[in-house]
């Protein structure tokens, strides 16, 4: 399979930043129930085939969300090379029960132990709840619990802005009737 275009431009700004590590940071942006927009960040989990990874708390609110409008947009800056991402498209949720269970597992496997154990926190957004409920829990190492959802976005529209350069350089690629399509545009 080749890449899709866009794919080396984040590939290389993912290289040239990886000396912060918050260049893996970025914004998630979902629809919420009313049909208002809903942001948050989160970490950036690496490529599945052409899908960008991303895990989160299947308790969370922008799982609900997700389940009722599966668009969304990424947007990633990165603060060594100053360009930004725009990536919009439809995200798939991977929960327990999934025929895509060995996404899911692996993603568990690649995570930290200490990362492990906020999936065993008590429900995130209800009232907090007493310290003693976060204490660390015993864990399965290679089995996620429930709680555990992968979210793999395939993407239809990237932006790319490289602030770099006098005029700025922005692209535009979409996926259009199964193929990528690249066209340059003023900044
Ligand atoms: C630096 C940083 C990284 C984060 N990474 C994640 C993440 O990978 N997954 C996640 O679900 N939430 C992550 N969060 C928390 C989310 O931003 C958000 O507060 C939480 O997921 C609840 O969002 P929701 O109510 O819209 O579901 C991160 C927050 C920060 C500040």
């Amino acid at each position: 399979m080749t890449l899709a275009p866009w794919r080396s431009a984040l590939a290389r700004a993912l290289h040239r930043n990886r000396s912060r590590a918050y260049s893996r940071y970025l914004q998630l942006a979902t629809l919420n129930l009313e049909g208002k927009p809903s942001n948050r960040t989160v970490v950036f989990r690496g490529f599945v085939d052409e899908k960008l990874q991303m895990v989160s708390d299947g308790r969370s609110e922008k799982i609900q969300q997700i389940q009722a409008c599966p668009w969304a947009e990424i947007c990633w800056y990165f603060t060594v090379t100053r360009e930004q991402f725009r990536i919009a498209g439809e995200l798939t949720l991977i929960g327990p029960n999934n025929e895509l269970e060995t996404i899911r597992i692996n993603a568990w496997q690649a995570m930290s132990e200490n990362a492990h154990q906020q999936f065993y926190w008590p429900h995130p957004g209800h009232a907090r709840t007493d310290a003693k409920a976060f204490e660390p829990a015993v864990i399965a190492t290679n089995q996620p619990p429930d709680s555990f959802s992968v979210l793999l976005l395939k993407a239809h529209r990237v932006e790319h802005l490289e602030l770099r350069g006098n005029p700025q350089n922005r692209f535009v690629y979409e996926w259009t009737d199964g193929e990528w399509t690249v066209e340059e545009v003023n900044p």
